[in-house]
């Protein structure tokens, strides 16, 4: 049995809290909360000790595991003290605010020989999982572009991060774990109206090794939700709603066949739409048992530390183009 805790039990953190109260093999030793309501209101809905400071619960039942979902200001001091103690962490994303924090963090954790997993969700959505294994599998041909779309209303709770960092960083890690090679340059519009120091809007492009083109539309500025992800190649085109689960794909009725290796183009026209069926399950769930399996087996997590800092970084590039109105070059 391991020992798991949440630090942060807010709007993420209640989840994570109650997915290890009903995970096998995993036991909830504790929430904390610096907000005491929410930490007693919590601990008294999963019927777990409850705590205002993680060294309390630590001095009290060291749990083996813990996801931190505190403020993203907080993740570096919170997040070092735990590995100092020898905990596996999973820190919510971003992995910290700055890329030397973050590096600092991936150090410490690999001198203390613990698991840093960063919460990076959108990987353990089903829908992600079956676009991801068929574009292994090669249905989509050759990829030429892969665009984005999370459009939201604006959060009032989100103090600490601009629209790039809090929301379009889901899908900068997306696009890496999906095309599974480098980028090269990015280049961000962005808008800040409703923020008075933060960006509430992205347009931005990625370019990456291959040539494949990544194209990001992310907003705080939409009246309603919207999560969707296509995949453009030469035999079809993969559209994803992260949001219902659901993943079609149009195929092109002059695809170069299969036995062309070379993938070469010749034209593009409508051909059968096929609706992929997807196994549902919560991505929460599965983040966090891949977590604990990490722990129990000794092995990198799904995604790793560098991954978050990989991912942090390109957004800051982002930010950055967006400020200076130029593309950043790797
Ligand atoms: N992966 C995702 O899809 C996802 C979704 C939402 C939030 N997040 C991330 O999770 C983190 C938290 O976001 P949220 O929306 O839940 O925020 P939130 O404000 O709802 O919750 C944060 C909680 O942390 C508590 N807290 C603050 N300082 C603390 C400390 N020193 N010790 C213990 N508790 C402390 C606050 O009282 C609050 O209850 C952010 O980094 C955010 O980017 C990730």
């Amino acid at each position: 049995m391991l020992k798991a805790a949440v630090i942060g039990v807010g709007s993420i953190g209640q989840n994570h809290a109650r997915v290890y109260r009903e995970m096998d093999g995993v036991q909830l030793v504790g929430v904390v909360d610096a907000n005491p309501q929410t930490a007693a209101k919590i601990g008294a809905r999963f019927n777990v000790p409850h705590f205002t400071d993680y060294n309390s619960l630590i001095e009290t039942d060291k749990p083996d595991l813990v996801s931190c979902c505190v403020p993203t200001s907080l993740h570096f001091q919170v997040g070092m003290e735990l590995i100092e103690q020898g905990i596996h962490v999973l820190m919510e994303k971003p992995i910290t605010s700055t890329v030397e924090q973050g590096q600092q963090l991936i150090a410490a954790a690999k001198a203390k020989g613990v698991v840093l997993a960063v919460g990076h969700i959108e990987r353990f959505n089903p829908a992600v999982m079956e676009l991801r294994r068929r574009l292994r599998e090669g249905m989509a041909g050759r990829v030429y572009k892969i665009h984005a779309q999370r459009l939201s209303p604006y959060p009032s709770r989100i103090q600490d991060a601009g629209v790039v960092i809090d929301l379009a960083s889901h899908d900068i890690d997306l696009m890496r774990y999906l095309m599974d090679e480098d980028v090269t340059r990015v280049y961000g519009e962005t808008l800040q109206s409703i923020n008075s120091d933060r960006e509430d809007m992205l347009n931005g492009l990625l370019r990456f090794k291959s040539g494949a083109v990544g194209v990001l539309d992310v907003n705080w500025m939409t009246p309603t939700k919207i999560r969707r992800l296509t995949v453009t190649g030469s035999r079809g085109m993969f559209d994803c709603n992260l949001l219902s689960q659901e993943l079609f794909f149009y195929e092109n009725d002059v695809a170069p066949s299969q036995w062309d290796t070379l993938s070469i183009l010749r034209g593009v026209s409508e051909g059968n739409v096929l609706g992929i069926r997807i196994q549902r399950h919560e991505p929460l769930a599965a983040e966090l048992n891949d977590f604990a399996g990490a722990v129990r087996e000794q092995r990198a997590p799904t995604v790793t530390g560098y991954d978050g800092l990989e991912t942090l970084r390109l957004a800051l590039n982002f930010v950055n183009s967006g400020k200076e109105n130029k593309p950043i070059h790797d």
